[in-house]
């Protein structure tokens, strides 16, 4: 049952039956390759990126990479916070992104931008959720889970000021 002051959106079920298709998917498009480097944007993407690598049937090294911009706020701050000090393991791999949810679109650009300075082999996005009518920036993911509307969202790995990544669904709090 949903949480006090919460409105589920995405039941846990679906989610599921959602992460394995898209686990099925990216396995059948990228058979054959020696490894896939999955890197996972925390915070937000842990809970999702832990899922969809159990329904992945290719060798996988998994890599995480540390990006803030909203600090306790619910609009994007416009800037975009990067953990650079390290190497993100990326030279001549092949790279899957991991992503909870593509918004305006500044921090997966700002990943992209940097990791294609380190030269991967290939690199491909794959976010949870996607809200197009947000998008200031413009960058579209190789693999979208679910296509919300521009509504702020919670669980699953998403936080409102810390709160609610641990809820197995995805909810809308109520205003
Ligand atoms: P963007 O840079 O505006 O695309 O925002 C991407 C990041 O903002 C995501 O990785 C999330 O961490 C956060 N974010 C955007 N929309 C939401 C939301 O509805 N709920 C929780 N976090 C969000
Ligand atoms: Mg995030």
């Amino acid at each position: 049952m949903p949480t006090e002051g919460l409105t589920e959106l995405i039941s846990a079920e679906k989610i599921a039956a959602r992460v394995a298709e898209m686990g099925t998917e990216i396995s059948r498009d990228l058979a054959g390759i020696d490894e896939l480097t999955v890197l996972c944007v925390l915070k937000g993407a842990f809970i999702f990126a832990a899922d969809l690598v159990r329904h992945l049937t290719l060798p996988c090294r998994i890599e995480f990479i540390r990006a803030s911009s909203y600090g306790t706020h619910r609009a994007s701050s416009g800037k975009v916070m990067l953990d650079l000090h390290r190497d993100p393991h990326v030279e001549g791999k092949h790279v899957l992104l991991v992503e909870d949810i593509l918004d305006t679109g500044l921090t997966v650009t700002r990943i992209l931008e940097e990791l294609r300075g380190h030269n991967p082999a290939s690199l491909r996005v794959c976010t949870l959720l996607d809200k197009p009518s947000a998008r200031t920036t413009p960058v579209s993911a190789d693999y979208t889970g679910f296509t919300i509307p521009d509504v702020y969202v919670v669980g699953y790995g998403l936080d409102a000021a810390g709160r609610y990544r641990e809820l197995p669904y995805i909810a809308t709090p109520n205003a």
